[in-house]
């Protein structure tokens, strides 16, 4: 009785809908989303540097030092893997918000070769939530002590501590940056924290223990050093849609790697998509405006689990070796696969994008006839849409449309009309098949190796093009 009295007077403190009508959010200055709509690595490193130019924040909201953001200007590489690409772009603020797992070893690491370079990284530029989880070496050894218990099972990972330190996240026993700073805090939770991992690796993994004493004292410097890059990111965000800001959040590996929609177990531990992005950046949902997908004109996969439109042998290799496909953060080399139409359109559907950017057209030349992936079999099944209910897509069977190749380099061309008849088909047909708007198309790492076919930005955000951009 007592309880039912209770929600009766909570009930009755409700605004009536009238009131609730006039209270719906809109956001000021609706922000632009670019995530990887495949297994990562389609090249976002290059469109968000480009695409940095306009917008006055850089956000990154999952995710951690697993990713490997790699940049070309003026000849000069670069490769990120916790700070935003915006970070080479004079003025603009760089965020690594709450649902990044931060490694800070990698990030003063990173810190510490772009200001070699004469990046100007101070903590005007770069900041970093307290409320972010760390990752620490124990969830480093255990990743790799993991990887070697499941055998044949093995996932494939990049071995930066990500399923552990997000692991110790869902069971409530991680570290926070925030924990970081305060000396006699961090040793207590460090102390419990290790006390626990350390009997998995001593017990379970027949492994020595880590030093308790060293690491306690080494995390406790390096919180020290990263002390005045620690902000409430998420206070600062919301605050800056309010002033008018343009922010670019900025999705690391690909949806197919999202823990919940992706190829489970073969994933990453976080939301890569744009759902990823209140959550893990502490914002409104109504406050993303456009999602932009980027995938690759063929496909390619790193680490293990399915990909249905995998080609093997020479194929393979000729395809790899054109497009330098190894990886950004452990060097493996990818595996490689056809354009799967029916992959990509699930991504872009479930991440509501309205556009998506093609990257790495220039690779397909002189590759011969293109086969694109249409649809999947199972027995009599066919499948157009994903079946993202199946437990394992592995040996479903690829139905798949031949497309004729071009034998001509089209990395210098800026211009759609130009390329050669066959290049622009294919990419005709493959938006077609996809069914979302291609809007940009990319030819080659140069920031300016772009061919502009739509709209990328919010109507708000000034400029009706990326011509603006350097
Ligand atoms: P983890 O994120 O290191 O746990 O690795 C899980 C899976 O995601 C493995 O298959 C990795 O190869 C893959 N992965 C993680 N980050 C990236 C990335 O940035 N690009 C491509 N694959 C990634």
């Amino acid at each position: 009785m007592r309880y039912h009295l209770r929600v009766l007077r909570f009930a009755a403190s409700y605004p009536p809908p009238s009131a609730l009508a006039a209270t719906t959010y809109s956001s000021p200055m609706p922000s632009l989303s670019v995530f990887g709509a495949q297994w990562g690595d389609e090249g976002k490193g290059k469109i968000i540097d480009l695409l940095s130019d306009r917008v006055d924040i850089v956000v990154r909201y999952q995710g951690g030092a697993n990713a490997g953001h790699t940049v070309v200007v003026d000849g000069e590489k670069w490769v990120l893997h916790l700070i935003p690409s915006g970070i080479l772009h004079e003025g603009k603020v760089n965020m690594i918000a709450a649902g990044v797992a931060i490694d800070p070893v990698a990030l003063l690491g990173e810190l510490d070769g772009l200001k070699e370079r004469g990046v100007h990284v101070g903590p005007d530029r770069l900041r970093v939530a307290a409320n972010a989880h760390v990752i620490f070496e124990q969830h480093k050894r255990i990743d790799a002590l993991s990887e070697r218990w499941k055998g044949a099972g093995r996932i494939g990972t990049t071995g930066r501590g990500i399923g552990p330190a997000y692991g110790d996240k869902a069971a409530r026993t991680g570290l926070r940056m925030a924990d970081l700073l305060d000396p006699d805090h961090c040793a207590d939770r460090l102390r419990a924290n290790l006390a626990e991992k350390n009997a998995v690796i001593a017990r379970i993994h027949e492994e020595p223990p880590l030093p308790v004493d060293e690491l306690v004292d080494r995390y406790s410097a390096l919180g020290k050093r990263l002390a005045p890059y620690v902000a409430d990111t998420g206070a600062e965000l919301r605050a800056a849609e309010r002033a008018g800001k343009r922010i670019l959040f900025e999705g690391a590996q690909g949806i197919m790697l999202d823990i919940d929609h992706g190829t489970y177990p073969f994933v990453t531990s976080s939301n890569t998509g744009p759902g990823g992005i209140p959550s893990g950046a502490g914002v409104p949902p109504q406050m993303i405006g456009r999602s932009i997908g980027i995938a690759k004109a063929y496909c390619t996969r790193v680490g293990e689990g399915p990909f249905p439109s995998e080609i093997h042998g020479d194929e393979a290799e000729r395809l790899r070796a054109a497009g330098h496909e190894y990886g950004t953060t452990t060097g493996r080399p990818r595996r490689a696969g056809h354009f799967d139409a029916v992959q990509v359109r699930y991504g872009l559907e479930i991440s509501g994008a309205t556009g998506w950017i093609m990257t790495k057209l220039d690779v397909l030349a002189g590759l011969g006839d293109l086969n694109v992936v249409v649809g999947y079999r199972l027995g009599d099944q066919r499948f157009d849409a994903y079946p993202a209910h199946l437990a394992d897509i592995n040996g479903l069977e690829m139905e798949t449309e031949t497309i004729p190749g071009w034998t001509e380099d089209i990395s210098g061309i800026r211009d759609f009309d130009q390329l050669p008849e066959t290049a622009r088909a294919y990419v005709d047909r493959v938006e077609e098949l996809v069914g979302v708007p291609i809007v940009m198309v990319s030819v080659g790492a140069e920031r300016d190796a772009i061919i502009k076919r739509g709209e990328i930005f919010e109507p708000g955000w000034g400029a009706e093009t990326v011509g603006a951009t350097g």
